[in-house]
């Protein structure tokens, strides 16, 4: 039997640490997301029962966010279900070319994702209003910002650096 090459062990070294970012990935920002988004949506009905803004301006915003979030919900199933078992097995590059259309379908969904933050943040600023100082519409506001900013790393990190990754182990030469 041979010992294994520097080839294979590059190829190793790689495997695991793209499978390190697939797991701090799932559970740092795809658990927060879910959560958060179960928190934004009882924070807009509780905002809408007290009639904290305008009710046009708060279904707007609110239908705004839903849609964003059923969104978000269904690319996250995506990634688990087509990209991150295929990442996580014994053999992840296997499929190279199978591998590069999900990564370029996913890949136009962040595009997507980032476009409908920048259109979140402009009812927010403006429509929010009045500023409250306490209570469940200053609650919404934050909770606002924090999945903003979470879905801003998270897609970087995949964006920047996961696939990145991916795409370079998958090179012929790759290490
Ligand atoms: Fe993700
Ligand atoms: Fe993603």
């Amino acid at each position: 039997m041979s010992e294994p090459g520097d080839a294979t062990r590059t190829a190793r070294t790689q495997a695991d640490s793209i499978a390190g970012l697939v797991r701090h990935i799932v559970a740092k920002h795809h658990g927060f997301a879910r959560r958060e988004i179960g928190v934004i949506k009882q924070l807009f009905a509780r905002c809408e029962a007290r009639e904290l803004a305008e009710p046009e301006t708060l279904a707007a915003v609110r239908r705004f966010f839903e849609e964003m979030a059923d969104d978000m919900l269904e690319h996250l199933r995506k990634e688990e279900e087509r990209l991150f078992p295929v990442l996580l097995s014994d053999s992840p590059l296997d499929d190279p070319a199978k591998l590069r259309d999900v990564m370029a379908e996913l890949d136009l969904e962040h595009e997507a994702a980032g476009e409908a933050l920048i259109r979140l943040q402009m009812p927010l600023a403006e429509a929010m209003l009045p500023e409250s100082d306490g209570g469940p519409l200053e609650e919404l506001r934050r909770h606002l910002r924090l999945i903003d900013k979470d879905i801003k790393d998270h897609v970087n990190v995949e964006r920047n650096v996961l696939f990145p990754q991916v795409r370079k182990a998958m090179e012929p030469d790759a290490g």
